[in-house]
């Protein structure tokens, strides 16, 4: 049998290494890895490439894990925000449809406001205040507008093989007996690896459109960094702070959403995938020894 190509963007990513641990077993997929830094070069802002390769390779799905992720950095670089975030998903969404191929995109809870008084739905109006929540919002946007077959994915507080909050814990504990983490932002951390087992799911299927991805049950950034260290085996005590106390001693360029929590509605609906419970996944990553 023929093996369905998947071309994987950002392939150096958390997300793009977690999709290629996923598939890996999959005799019924093979992948072109592909990223900025990778042996197969592929930059997703420049729409001439993005066609031809595209063209030439004929997938059937397109996995765009590629991203700007730095939130603070493109405060002060939104052109190059709005270039990878949603002129990147244009590209991808334009050379999908032209080849026939679907495209799964990944997007994030800083699409919304950061306020909300119950678990934010797909359905749940929009609004984001930082460069990144609306690089990403255009981004969405474009690929609902030009990809004829598409899974949007919004994902949140995503870790993996790569640089993320539970590893700058780790690392951080090494040097100090206290750390001092906010516990008034709330939201579900995410595995990478969770993330990809939904999107090996949906991508045989017809279930198109706009889904929540997220863990199961929802903490805050302090209880997440003390469940972490404990994981680690670290002593390292965690201080609770407000955003405000923590933004006098670090101030960030981005303002972060207090309230994070979706609803993993859609899924739900539809019967797609069962993320799972936040607890239970930060355990399995470190039984994958982090990755
Ligand atoms: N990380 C989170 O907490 C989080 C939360 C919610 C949603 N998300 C979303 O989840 C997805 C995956 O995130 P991630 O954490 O896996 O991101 P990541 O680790 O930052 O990986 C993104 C990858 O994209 C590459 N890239 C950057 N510009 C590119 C371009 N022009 N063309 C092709 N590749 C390019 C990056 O290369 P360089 O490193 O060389 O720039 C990197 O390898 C993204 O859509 C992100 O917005 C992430």
């Amino acid at each position: 049998m023929e093996k369905k190509r998947l071309i994987v963007t950002g392939c150096n990513g958390q997300l793009g290494r977690a999709v290629n641990r996923e598939f890996d077993s999959d005799s019924r997929y093979e992948l072109i890895n592909t990223d900025v830094t990778a042996e197969i070069k592929l930059d997703i802002t420049d729409v001439d490439q993005v066609m031809s390769f595209v063209r030439e390779k004929k997938p059937y799905a397109v996995i765009n894990c590629a991203a700007y992720t730095a939130v603070d950095k493109q405060e002060n670089d939104a052109d190059l925000s709005m270039k990878i975030n949603a002129i990147g998903p244009r590209n991808l969404a334009l050379a999908a449809s032209d080849s026939g191929a679907k495209l799964v995109h990944i997007s994030t809870d800083y699409v919304f406001p950061g306020v909300s008084d119950h678990p934010l739905t797909e359905f749940d109006p929009t609004g984001p205040s930082s460069v990144y929540g609306k690089t990403k919002l255009a981004g969405e946007e474009f690929v609902k507008q030009f990809a004829d077959r598409f899974n949007i994915i919004r994902t949140a507080w995503l870790y993996g093989d790569g640089h993320n909050f539970a590893k700058t814990m780790l690392k951080l504990a090494d040097a100090h007996d206290e750390l001092t983490v906010v516990d008034d932002q709330l939201g579900t951390p995410t595995s990478a690896k969770e993330l990809a087992r939904c999107i090996h799911e949906l991508l045989p299927g017809d279930n198109y459109g706009l889904f929540h991805g997220t863990c199961e049950g929802d903490t805050n950034w302090a209880e997440f960094a003390e469940a972490v260290l404990k994981l680690g085996g670290k002593t390292t005590k965690v201080k609770h702070v407000s955003t405000e106390e923590y933004a006098r001693m670090n101030p960030q360029s981005a303002p972060r959403p207090a309230y994070s929590i979706l609803d993993n509605y859609m899924l739900r609906l539809t019967g797609s995938y069962r993320f799972a419970d936040w607890h239970d996944a930060v355990e399995e990553y470190f039984k994958d020894g982090l990755k």
